[in-house]
Protein backbone atom coordinates (compact mmCIF):
# COMPACT_ATOMS: atom_id res chain seq x y z
CA UNK A 1 0.00 0.00 0.00
CA UNK A 2 1.29 3.26 -1.09
CA UNK A 3 1.35 5.73 1.34
CA UNK A 4 -0.31 9.37 0.22
CA UNK A 5 2.43 12.13 0.12
CA UNK A 6 2.05 13.86 3.35
CA UNK A 7 4.40 15.74 5.54
CA UNK A 8 3.62 13.34 8.86
CA UNK A 9 6.26 14.98 10.80
CA UNK A 10 4.53 18.32 10.40
CA UNK A 11 0.78 17.22 10.76
CA UNK A 12 -0.92 19.80 13.48
CA UNK A 13 -4.86 18.79 15.14
CA UNK A 14 -6.68 19.66 12.00
CA UNK A 15 -9.09 18.05 9.46
CA UNK A 16 -7.85 16.35 6.18
CA UNK A 17 -10.23 14.41 3.87
CA UNK A 18 -9.84 11.07 3.38
CA UNK A 19 -10.90 9.10 0.51
CA UNK A 20 -13.60 7.28 2.28
CA UNK A 21 -15.87 6.96 5.12
CA UNK A 22 -18.42 5.05 6.71
CA UNK A 23 -22.26 5.88 6.64
CA UNK A 24 -25.54 4.00 8.16
CA UNK A 25 -28.77 5.64 8.61
CA UNK A 26 -31.67 4.93 10.81
CA UNK A 27 -35.62 5.58 10.16
CA UNK A 28 -38.65 3.53 11.14
CA UNK A 29 -36.79 1.72 14.43
CA UNK A 30 -33.64 0.23 12.54
CA UNK A 31 -29.91 0.73 11.09
CA UNK A 32 -29.50 0.26 7.76
CA UNK A 33 -26.67 -2.25 6.67
CA UNK A 34 -24.37 0.78 6.03
CA UNK A 35 -21.22 0.67 4.07
CA UNK A 36 -18.17 2.94 2.92
CA UNK A 37 -19.22 6.50 1.10
CA UNK A 38 -16.41 8.90 -0.96
CA UNK A 39 -18.55 12.17 -0.36
CA UNK A 40 -17.25 13.89 2.60
CA UNK A 41 -20.36 16.20 2.30
CA UNK A 42 -23.79 16.04 3.71
CA UNK A 43 -27.51 17.38 2.76
CA UNK A 44 -29.89 18.02 5.68
CA UNK A 45 -33.56 19.02 6.01
CA UNK A 46 -33.30 22.53 7.22
CA UNK A 47 -35.00 21.82 10.20
CA UNK A 48 -33.18 18.52 11.21
CA UNK A 49 -32.94 17.89 15.49
CA UNK A 50 -28.89 18.06 14.70
CA UNK A 51 -29.14 21.87 13.29
CA UNK A 52 -32.50 23.40 15.20
CA UNK A 53 -31.81 21.38 18.52
CA UNK A 54 -28.30 20.34 18.63
CA UNK A 55 -29.10 16.84 19.17
CA UNK A 56 -25.31 15.00 18.04
CA UNK A 57 -22.43 13.11 19.85
CA UNK A 58 -19.70 12.15 18.82
CA UNK A 59 -16.53 10.18 19.71
CA UNK A 60 -12.87 9.95 19.42
CA UNK A 61 -10.16 7.29 19.12
CA UNK A 62 -6.57 6.55 17.04
CA UNK A 63 -5.00 3.95 14.66
CA UNK A 64 -1.37 3.42 14.95
CA UNK A 65 1.21 2.06 12.49
CA UNK A 66 3.19 -0.49 15.38
CA UNK A 67 6.67 -0.92 15.41
CA UNK A 68 5.69 -4.30 13.64
CA UNK A 69 4.19 -2.76 10.61
CA UNK A 70 0.43 -3.84 11.93
CA UNK A 71 -2.28 -1.33 12.04
CA UNK A 72 -4.07 -1.70 15.27
CA UNK A 73 -6.67 0.88 17.10
CA UNK A 74 -6.84 1.25 20.94
CA UNK A 75 -9.84 0.30 23.10
CA UNK A 76 -12.77 0.79 20.37
CA UNK A 77 -15.03 -1.19 22.81
CA UNK A 78 -15.25 1.33 25.04
CA UNK A 79 -15.88 4.35 22.26
CA UNK A 80 -18.40 1.78 21.19
CA UNK A 81 -20.31 1.83 24.93
CA UNK A 82 -19.24 5.07 25.92
CA UNK A 83 -21.23 6.28 22.77
CA UNK A 84 -23.85 4.06 23.85
CA UNK A 85 -24.02 5.92 27.09
CA UNK A 86 -24.25 9.23 25.52
CA UNK A 87 -27.04 8.14 22.67
CA UNK A 88 -29.46 7.26 25.61
CA UNK A 89 -28.89 10.45 27.87
CA UNK A 90 -29.26 12.53 24.20
CA UNK A 91 -32.55 10.43 23.53
CA UNK A 92 -30.64 8.68 20.26
CA UNK A 93 -31.14 4.96 19.20
CA UNK A 94 -27.67 3.17 20.03
CA UNK A 95 -25.76 2.07 17.01
CA UNK A 96 -24.84 -1.73 18.04
CA UNK A 97 -21.24 -1.99 19.64
CA UNK A 98 -20.11 -4.68 17.79
CA UNK A 99 -21.24 -2.88 14.35
CA UNK A 100 -19.38 0.50 15.77
CA UNK A 101 -16.48 -1.19 15.86
CA UNK A 102 -16.65 -2.74 12.42
CA UNK A 103 -17.98 0.52 11.18
CA UNK A 104 -14.29 2.03 12.41
CA UNK A 105 -12.11 -1.07 11.46
CA UNK A 106 -13.53 -1.01 7.98
CA UNK A 107 -13.36 2.99 7.44
CA UNK A 108 -9.69 2.58 8.76
CA UNK A 109 -9.24 0.11 6.22
CA UNK A 110 -10.82 1.92 3.71
CA UNK A 111 -8.34 4.44 4.31
CA UNK A 112 -5.10 2.92 4.80
CA UNK A 113 -3.02 5.52 2.90
CA UNK A 114 -3.74 7.71 4.84
CA UNK A 115 -2.40 5.72 8.41
CA UNK A 116 0.87 7.61 9.08
CA UNK A 117 3.49 5.58 9.08
CA UNK A 118 5.75 4.14 12.50
CA UNK A 119 7.97 6.26 14.33
CA UNK A 120 6.58 9.82 12.17
CA UNK A 121 4.95 10.91 15.04
CA UNK A 122 0.96 10.92 13.59
CA UNK A 123 -1.25 9.24 14.03
CA UNK A 124 -4.75 8.55 12.02
CA UNK A 125 -7.43 10.18 14.31
CA UNK A 126 -11.03 8.39 14.17
CA UNK A 127 -14.14 10.06 14.73
CA UNK A 128 -17.33 8.29 14.93
CA UNK A 129 -20.37 10.34 15.08
CA UNK A 130 -24.44 10.65 14.87
CA UNK A 131 -27.33 12.65 14.66
CA UNK A 132 -30.77 13.31 14.07
CA UNK A 133 -31.91 14.40 10.63
CA UNK A 134 -35.30 14.40 10.01
CA UNK A 135 -36.96 17.58 10.43
CA UNK A 136 -38.23 18.73 14.07
CA UNK A 137 -39.49 21.80 15.13
CA UNK A 138 -41.16 21.21 18.57
CA UNK A 139 -38.75 20.68 20.87
CA UNK A 140 -38.16 16.45 20.72
CA UNK A 141 -35.88 13.70 19.29
CA UNK A 142 -35.44 12.61 15.69
CA UNK A 143 -37.09 10.19 14.36
CA UNK A 144 -34.23 10.06 11.66
CA UNK A 145 -30.44 9.22 12.61
CA UNK A 146 -27.59 9.37 10.66
CA UNK A 147 -24.29 7.30 11.92
CA UNK A 148 -20.94 8.03 10.36
CA UNK A 149 -16.89 7.69 10.53
CA UNK A 150 -14.17 9.84 9.31
CA UNK A 151 -10.35 9.39 9.47
CA UNK A 152 -8.35 11.80 9.58
CA UNK A 153 -4.40 12.05 9.49
CA UNK A 154 -3.25 14.39 12.62
CA UNK A 155 -0.27 15.32 14.73
CA UNK A 156 -0.25 16.83 18.36
CA UNK A 157 -3.40 18.50 19.82
CA UNK A 158 -1.55 21.39 21.63
CA UNK A 159 1.17 23.40 19.11
CA UNK A 160 4.53 22.21 20.86
CA UNK A 161 4.13 18.93 21.28
CA UNK A 162 4.94 18.04 24.40
CA UNK A 163 5.75 21.60 25.29
CA UNK A 164 4.45 22.35 28.72
CA UNK A 165 1.10 24.36 28.66
CA UNK A 166 -0.33 27.15 30.63
CA UNK A 167 -3.64 27.19 31.54
CA UNK A 168 -6.56 29.46 33.35
CA UNK A 169 -9.16 28.89 35.47
CA UNK A 170 -12.35 29.16 33.42
CA UNK A 171 -14.68 31.94 34.64
CA UNK A 172 -17.08 29.63 32.33
CA UNK A 173 -18.41 26.20 33.80
CA UNK A 174 -18.57 23.24 31.56
CA UNK A 175 -20.89 21.07 32.81
CA UNK A 176 -23.84 21.42 35.43
CA UNK A 177 -24.21 18.83 38.11
CA UNK A 178 -26.82 16.15 37.00
CA UNK A 179 -26.11 18.04 33.17
CA UNK A 180 -24.78 16.43 30.11
CA UNK A 181 -20.28 16.55 31.05
CA UNK A 182 -20.18 12.90 32.03
CA UNK A 183 -21.64 11.93 28.20
CA UNK A 184 -20.12 12.97 24.57
CA UNK A 185 -22.53 15.59 23.46
CA UNK A 186 -21.52 18.28 21.04
CA UNK A 187 -23.75 20.67 22.98
CA UNK A 188 -20.24 20.16 25.68
CA UNK A 189 -18.29 21.43 22.99
CA UNK A 190 -20.50 24.35 21.66
CA UNK A 191 -20.55 25.95 25.02
CA UNK A 192 -16.93 25.46 25.63
CA UNK A 193 -16.22 27.85 22.19
CA UNK A 194 -16.73 30.79 23.71
CA UNK A 195 -14.54 29.93 27.02
CA UNK A 196 -11.89 28.50 24.55
CA UNK A 197 -11.31 31.64 22.75
CA UNK A 198 -11.19 34.08 25.71
CA UNK A 199 -8.46 31.74 27.41
CA UNK A 200 -6.81 31.84 23.67
CA UNK A 201 -7.03 35.35 23.33
CA UNK A 202 -5.68 36.17 26.65
CA UNK A 203 -2.89 33.55 26.00
CA UNK A 204 -3.68 30.88 27.53
CA UNK A 205 -3.08 27.18 26.05
CA UNK A 206 -6.36 26.02 27.78
CA UNK A 207 -9.11 26.31 30.44
CA UNK A 208 -8.82 24.93 33.91
CA UNK A 209 -12.84 24.45 34.59
CA UNK A 210 -13.94 24.04 38.11
CA UNK A 211 -17.05 22.42 39.57
CA UNK A 212 -20.09 24.55 38.50
CA UNK A 213 -22.13 24.17 41.96
CA UNK A 214 -19.23 25.28 44.76
CA UNK A 215 -16.08 26.20 41.85
CA UNK A 216 -13.66 24.35 44.69
CA UNK A 217 -12.92 21.22 42.72
CA UNK A 218 -10.71 20.61 39.35
CA UNK A 219 -13.05 19.29 36.38
CA UNK A 220 -11.25 18.44 33.73
CA UNK A 221 -10.46 21.24 30.18
CA UNK A 222 -12.43 21.15 26.97
CA UNK A 223 -10.87 18.46 26.13
CA UNK A 224 -8.95 16.14 28.09
CA UNK A 225 -9.04 15.15 32.08
CA UNK A 226 -6.68 15.60 34.44
CA UNK A 227 -4.03 13.43 35.92
CA UNK A 228 -1.32 15.02 39.04
CA UNK A 229 1.39 13.23 40.49
CA UNK A 230 2.31 14.22 44.31
CA UNK A 231 5.54 14.42 45.81
CA UNK A 232 5.33 11.21 46.93
CA UNK A 233 4.98 9.67 43.72
CA UNK A 234 1.04 8.46 43.68
CA UNK A 235 -1.39 9.21 40.30
CA UNK A 236 -4.13 11.26 41.82
CA UNK A 237 -6.95 11.79 39.25
CA UNK A 238 -10.52 13.90 39.98
CA UNK A 239 -13.53 12.42 40.53
CA UNK A 240 -16.94 13.69 39.19
CA UNK A 241 -20.28 12.50 38.12
CA UNK A 242 -19.81 15.83 35.47
CA UNK A 243 -16.28 15.16 33.52
CA UNK A 244 -16.30 12.31 30.64
CA UNK A 245 -14.57 9.53 31.73
CA UNK A 246 -11.63 9.74 29.64
CA UNK A 247 -10.26 6.16 27.88
CA UNK A 248 -7.29 7.47 28.47
CA UNK A 249 -7.24 8.37 32.00
CA UNK A 250 -8.78 5.09 32.74
CA UNK A 251 -6.02 3.06 30.96
CA UNK A 252 -3.45 5.31 32.56
CA UNK A 253 -4.09 4.70 35.96
CA UNK A 254 -3.91 0.84 35.25
CA UNK A 255 -0.87 1.70 33.48
CA UNK A 256 0.30 3.30 36.33
CA UNK A 257 -0.51 0.82 38.75
CA UNK A 258 0.48 -2.77 36.92
CA UNK A 259 2.96 -1.33 34.67
CA UNK A 260 5.33 0.83 37.41
CA UNK A 261 3.96 -0.38 40.70
CA UNK A 262 2.61 2.79 41.14
CA UNK A 263 -0.49 4.06 44.04
CA UNK A 264 -3.38 5.23 41.74
CA UNK A 265 -6.37 7.45 43.62
CA UNK A 266 -9.30 8.92 41.84
CA UNK A 267 -10.63 11.12 44.26
CA UNK A 268 -12.30 15.15 44.41
CA UNK A 269 -9.42 17.10 43.83
CA UNK A 270 -9.74 20.37 45.30
CA UNK A 271 -8.37 23.55 43.66
CA UNK A 272 -6.47 24.72 46.82
CA UNK A 273 -4.79 21.29 46.64
CA UNK A 274 -3.03 21.90 43.12
CA UNK A 275 -0.46 24.08 44.54
CA UNK A 276 0.93 20.93 45.95
CA UNK A 277 1.18 18.44 43.69
CA UNK A 278 4.66 18.02 41.70
CA UNK A 279 3.49 17.05 38.33
CA UNK A 280 0.34 17.83 36.00
CA UNK A 281 -0.75 16.74 32.66
CA UNK A 282 -3.66 16.80 30.48
CA UNK A 283 -5.00 13.57 29.52
CA UNK A 284 -7.42 12.26 26.17
CA UNK A 285 -7.12 10.54 22.80
CA UNK A 286 -6.29 13.87 21.16
CA UNK A 287 -4.01 15.22 23.83
CA UNK A 288 -2.48 11.90 24.81
CA UNK A 289 -0.59 13.09 28.40
CA UNK A 290 0.01 17.13 27.68
CA UNK A 291 2.14 18.40 30.20
CA UNK A 292 1.04 21.36 32.47
CA UNK A 293 3.40 23.71 33.89
CA UNK A 294 1.74 26.41 34.76
CA UNK A 295 -2.44 27.53 35.97
CA UNK A 296 -3.12 31.26 36.51
CA UNK A 297 -6.26 31.86 38.77
CA UNK A 298 -7.31 35.27 37.93
CA UNK A 299 -3.66 36.30 38.14
CA UNK A 300 -2.46 34.13 40.56
CA UNK A 301 -0.14 31.52 39.42
CA UNK A 302 0.86 28.03 40.60
CA UNK A 303 3.83 27.07 38.90
CA UNK A 304 4.01 23.07 38.64
CA UNK A 305 7.43 22.56 40.03
CA UNK A 306 8.49 20.31 36.59
CA UNK A 307 8.53 23.33 35.35
CA UNK A 308 8.16 25.03 31.57
CA UNK A 309 10.73 23.47 29.93
CA UNK A 310 9.80 19.57 30.06
CA UNK A 311 7.20 16.96 31.08
CA UNK A 312 8.12 16.00 34.31
CA UNK A 313 9.74 12.38 34.98
CA UNK A 314 6.83 10.31 36.00
CA UNK A 315 4.08 12.02 32.98
CA UNK A 316 7.12 10.76 30.90
CA UNK A 317 7.00 7.39 32.06
CA UNK A 318 3.20 7.05 31.87
CA UNK A 319 3.75 8.58 28.80
CA UNK A 320 6.67 6.10 27.53
CA UNK A 321 4.38 3.13 28.78
CA UNK A 322 1.57 4.11 27.12
CA UNK A 323 2.24 5.31 23.95
CA UNK A 324 4.96 1.92 23.98
CA UNK A 325 1.16 -0.46 24.17
CA UNK A 326 -0.40 1.73 21.51
CA UNK A 327 2.31 1.33 19.33
CA UNK A 328 3.21 -2.19 19.73
CA UNK A 329 6.73 -1.43 21.56
CA UNK A 330 5.32 -3.32 25.34
CA UNK A 331 2.92 -5.70 25.51
CA UNK A 332 -0.79 -4.66 26.17
CA UNK A 333 -3.24 -5.96 28.47
CA UNK A 334 -5.72 -8.36 27.14
CA UNK A 335 -8.43 -6.61 24.54
CA UNK A 336 -6.48 -3.50 24.67
CA UNK A 337 -5.37 -3.65 21.03
CA UNK A 338 -7.67 -4.50 17.69
CA UNK A 339 -5.78 -5.09 15.21
CA UNK A 340 -7.13 -4.09 11.94
CA UNK A 341 -4.49 -5.25 9.58
N1 LIG B 1 -12.67 15.07 28.45
C1 LIG B 1 -13.25 15.62 27.40
C2 LIG B 1 -14.17 16.77 27.63
C3 LIG B 1 -12.99 15.13 26.10
O1 LIG B 1 -13.56 15.70 25.03
C4 LIG B 1 -12.10 14.06 25.95
C5 LIG B 1 -11.84 13.50 24.62
O2 LIG B 1 -12.45 12.58 24.18
C6 LIG B 1 -11.52 13.50 27.08
C7 LIG B 1 -11.81 14.03 28.32
C8 LIG B 1 -10.58 12.36 26.96
O3 LIG B 1 -11.24 11.15 26.72
P1 LIG B 1 -10.55 9.97 25.97
O4 LIG B 1 -9.33 9.63 26.74
O5 LIG B 1 -11.55 8.87 26.02
O6 LIG B 1 -10.24 10.43 24.60
C1 LIG C 1 -10.53 13.45 21.72
O1 LIG C 1 -9.52 13.46 22.41
O2 LIG C 1 -10.78 12.52 20.93
C2 LIG C 1 -11.51 14.52 21.80
O3 LIG C 1 -12.62 14.29 21.43
C3 LIG C 1 -11.07 15.80 22.35
C4 LIG C 1 -11.23 16.99 21.45
C5 LIG C 1 -10.57 16.86 20.12
C6 LIG C 1 -12.64 17.44 21.39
Amino acid sequence: MEKKNIDWANLGFSYISCDSRYVSNYKDGSWDEGGQVADETIALNECACVLQYAQTCFEGLKAYTTQDGRIVTFRPDLNASRMADTAKRLEMPVFDEQRFVDAVCETVLANEAYVPPYGSGATLYIRPYMFGTNAVIGVKPADEYQFRVFTTPVGPYFKGGAKPLTLCVSDFDRAAPRGTGHVKGGLNYAMSLHAIVTAHKNGFDENMYLDAATRTKVEETGGANFIFITKDNKVVTPKSDSILPSITRRSLLYVAEKYLGMEVVEREVLFDEVKEFAECGLCGTAAVISPVGKIVDHGKEINIPSGMDDMGPVTRKLYDTLTGIQMGRLEAPEGWIKVIK
